[in-house]
């Protein structure tokens, strides 16, 4: 039996609180293979980034544990440098006194030390991949459109050399047309390098274009799963049909 890319084994995070310890997420089971799409859907304070952080190892989980290529990244840190996530709001978390050829070169820098690769010729190499070009090197965040930002986001990502991405919530603050051209971008990065995506969104036209499967997520726990064409057009669960009618009204 070959075992998936990605598993999220009972995955359970408890936070202590004012008001005692409460459940984020409790009994997540997830399997992503080489070069696919999840989407995780469901409403806010659902526990998604909280899910989110524990795939990338940001967080340990309370119990449970994700498995990269059956390791668990918790017990072998240097694996999680291929999990690398694009935040909820990519002009925000860049630094706003770089350039964006250091933005990009950065990562490059910390990253791939032991291989000897020539961080400029990375740099051109990945801004071409992710659509930056090269008169935007010297521009600051502020000086760049919220697409471009997330754009910059996506080479410093992949700077790391990832085999799995997570999106929580990054197409959130974008216009409608740069959505269209920054999930086509993803999407050719998944199929040229063979990328696996965890695409998180509240927004479900963005899952339904992107992701083959979807979890549905209810206070913390998975309330469905399945392929998207299944979930989305006969939901077995009240509150999925619920979520899936007010967030997708067209067809
Ligand atoms: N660091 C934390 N400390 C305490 N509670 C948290 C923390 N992070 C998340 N939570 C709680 O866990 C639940 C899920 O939050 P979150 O994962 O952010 O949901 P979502 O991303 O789906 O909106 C919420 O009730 C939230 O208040
Ligand atoms: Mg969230």
């Amino acid at each position: 039996m070959t075992i998936p890319l990605l598993e999220a084994i009972n995955i359970s995070k408890r936070y202590m609180t004012s008001s005692g310890e409460s459940s984020a997420i409790e009994g997540i089971n997830l399997a992503l293979e080489r070069g696919e799409a999840i989407g995780i859907a469901g409403p806010s304070g659902a526990g998604k980034s909280t899910l989110a952080r524990i795939i990338c190892g940001m967080e340990a989980p309370s119990e449970g544990g994700i498995f990269l290529e059956g390791i668990d990244i918790q017990r072998d840190k240097s694996i999680r440098r291929r999990i690398q996530m694009i935040w909820q709001d990519p002009a925000a978390s860049l630094n706003p006194y770089m350039t964006v050829a250091q933005l990009i070169i950065e990562p490059i820098e910390a990253f791939n030390r032991a291989t000897g690769n020539r961080p400029k010729e990375r740099l051109a190499e990945l801004s071409e991949m992710v659509g930056i070009p090269k008169r935007l090197f010297a521009m600051r965040p502020h000086e760049l459109s919220g697409g471009q930002c997330f754009r910059v986001s996506v080479a410093r990502a992949l700077a790391a050399d990832p085999i799995v991405l997570v999106c929580d919530e990054s197409f959130s603050s974008l216009d409608l047309p740069s959505l269209g051209e920054l999930m086509e971008v993803l999407q050719n990065l998944q199929r040229i390098l063979n990328l696996s995506l965890v695409i998180i969104s509240h927004d479900l036209f963005v899952i339904r274009r992107m992701c083959s499967r979807v979890a549905v997520i209810f206070g913390g726990k998975i309330e469905e799963q399945g392929t998207t064409r299944e979930v989305f057009s006969t939901p077995r669960s009240p509150s999925t049909r619920k979520l899936i009618s007010s967030l997708l009204p067209w067809p």
